[in-house]
């Protein structure tokens, strides 16, 4: 198959071409860029050396969607919006990393990204990536809207209380930390080494662009569209998200019977991983890869669960769920290409 990658010179186009470079059903890799087209990839991150050599291509929509089997859109909000509905019509399928065709509804993306949306028929012909809980309608797909990182750490820890009907909807309550690549490659003041550096600190508080695509999710799993509180934190680390939850439950359950309830749903899924009760994740145990591991507790005095949720926001927080997709798209095994063990330390 032949793939090609928009933003390859970015923080997830760079995690894209990394996995695609050694995945088995992937013959040749096309990189656009709109800022160094002619410029030779591996000379610009000699990182990348020692393989074949790849020409940075201007983007061109109507051969783009003609000479590839599969287009990667790693590039800010608001590019995918216009390119997709170009892209259309062709060979390729379709895979957007960026928030653009998540939401359903454009009103909540024009007021929650400050852009214009993407046309509704872009929108309507997008799936919402998220593997575990939506691979029948992937498989069947032609574009697909990726989840953003922290939904998809924050989705993937209440889907099993959530699709339950076990939880108390107006008690969700999601605290999620991640590191500072999840704001891309260029630094601004946040992210900035001399500020973010042995510092911690909350951000866009009720204002995160991800509430929307968690709180569409959710009401698609229970009927209920009651918000959620999510709460955003950077910590001084390169990579990585931790979503803590608490959510309140409707009855008393024990923290065996909520384990049991999240290996029903996630023993038979390869790329989620259920702590032993007691026992939490951290985010070094999924670092480089594509596994989200996750604990969960309750406390009985409360009555209130704790879920622990932890991925890799450049992996299966975009890239390596990207191609997970890819793989469920072009019905391959959806672990085809994708390295089983974190890195560590
Ligand atoms: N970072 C994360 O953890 C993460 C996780 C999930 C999703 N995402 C989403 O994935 C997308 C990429 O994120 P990132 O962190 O990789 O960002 P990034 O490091 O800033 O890279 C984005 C790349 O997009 C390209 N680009 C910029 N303007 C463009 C345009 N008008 N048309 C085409 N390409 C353009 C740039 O490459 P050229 O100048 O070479 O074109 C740039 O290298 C974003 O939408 C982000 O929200 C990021």
């Amino acid at each position: 198959m032949k793939a090609g990658i928009v933003g390859a010179t970015g923080y997830g186009g760079m995690e894209l071409f990394r996995i695609l470079s050694t995945h088995p059903q992937i013959s040749q890799i096309m990189l656009y860029s709109s800022s160094r087209a002619g410029e030779v990839y591996e000379e610009m991150f000699p990182r990348f050396a020692g393989g074949s050599r790849h020409e940075l291509q201007d983007l061109d929509p109507e051969k783009m969607k003609e000479e590839q089997d599969v287009l990667f859109l790693a590039a800010p909000s608001g590019v995918s919006s216009e390119l997709t509905p170009e892209l259309l019509g062709g060979k390729a399928k379709i895979i957007d990393v960026s928030g653009d065709l998540r939401l359903r509804d454009p009103e909540a993306y024009q007021q929650w990204y400050k852009k214009p949306p993407a046309p509704v028929e872009t929108l309507q012909e997008a799936v919402y990536g998220l593997p575990e809980w939506n691979s029948e309608a992937i498989r069947a797909a032609g574009v697909i809207a990726n989840p953003g990182c922290y939904p998809t750490a924050s989705l993937l820890g209440l889907g099993p209380v959530i699709s339950e009907n076990l939880a108390d909807p107006s008690s969700i309550v999601i605290d999620a930390k991640s590191g500072v690549s999840g704001a891309g490659k260029n630094a601004n003041p946040l992210t900035h080494f001399a500020h973010a550096q042995e510092n911690f600190q909350i951000y866009k508080v009720n204002q995160h662009q991800h509430i929307p695509e968690i709180e569409q999710q959710l009401s698609v799993w229970s009927g209920d569209t009651r918000p959620v509180t999510f709460s955003t934190h950077l910590v001084p680390m390169t990579k990585g998200i931790m979503a803590t939850i608490y959510v309140t439950l409707k009855e008393e359950k024990t923290a065996e019977e909520l384990h049991s309830l999240f290996l029903k749903y996630y023993e038979s899924k390869p790329f989620v991983r259920v702590r032993r009760p007691g026992e939490f994740p951290a985010t070094k145990d999924v670092y480089g890869s594509n596994y989200c591991d996750i604990g969960v507790t309750v406390d009985p005095r409360t009555n209130r669960v704790t879920i622990v949720s932890v991925i890799d926001n450049l992996m299966k927080g975009a890239a390596s769920q990207a191609v997970q997709n890819m793989n469920l798209l072009f019905q391959l095994d959806e672990r085809t290409g994708l390295a089983p063990h974190p890195v560590y330390p």
